[in-house]
């Protein structure tokens, strides 16, 4: 009897365990069912499928870019703050860089010559090292 009911506790444990390390998946969208997940879905899989954005990674400062792009660009309309902070957190929680982000980009300066130079370009270039051109973001952005 005793044996019984350590045996018992022993699955209860393992099986606390292995719900937290292994969220499960919604079999419809393939989306992490946790948190805010019910609003991502209703609100990203309208226009495309949820593939599109589970396959990407990133922090919560991409996911908040990432929107913005879907608005000027994808017609996604405007949010309610606090539901865009839902899709933002839970983006970055659950599809955050991890370790396999993509590597940082290679600075200009280290990068070979473009073979594909045209005349503008080569002039555009001649103007970024005058100076003429602006190579960073104005401050405060
Ligand atoms: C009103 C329609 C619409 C809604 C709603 C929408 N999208 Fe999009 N999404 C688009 C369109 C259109 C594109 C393709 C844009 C392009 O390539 O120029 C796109 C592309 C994307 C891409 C790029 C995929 C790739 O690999 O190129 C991501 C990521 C994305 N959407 C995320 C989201 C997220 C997250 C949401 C929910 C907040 C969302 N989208 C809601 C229309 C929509």
């Amino acid at each position: 009897m005793r044996f019984l009911f350590l045996f018992s506790l022993v699955l209860i444990l393992h099986s606390a365990c292995a719900a937290e390390e292994q969220i499960p998946l919604d079999p419809v969208t393939g989306m992490k069912m946790t948190g805010d997940w019910e609003i991502v879905r209703n609100h990203c899989i309208i226009c495309h499928s949820p593939k599109t954005f589970l396959q990407q990674r990133g922090t919560e400062s991409t996911w908040g870019d990432t929107l913005v792009w879907m608005q000027k660009h994808g017609g996604l309309w405007k949010l309610e703050p606090a539901v865009e902070k839902s899709i933002i957190t839970y983006l970055a929680a659950n599809y955050g860089p991890g370790d396999k982000f993509r590597r940082a980009p290679i600075p200009l300066s280290l990068m070979p010559a473009n073979p594909y130079a045209t005349e503008a370009r080569l002039e555009a270039e001649a103007k970024k090292k005058a100076g003429l051109i602006p190579t960073a973001p104005p401050a405060g952005k």
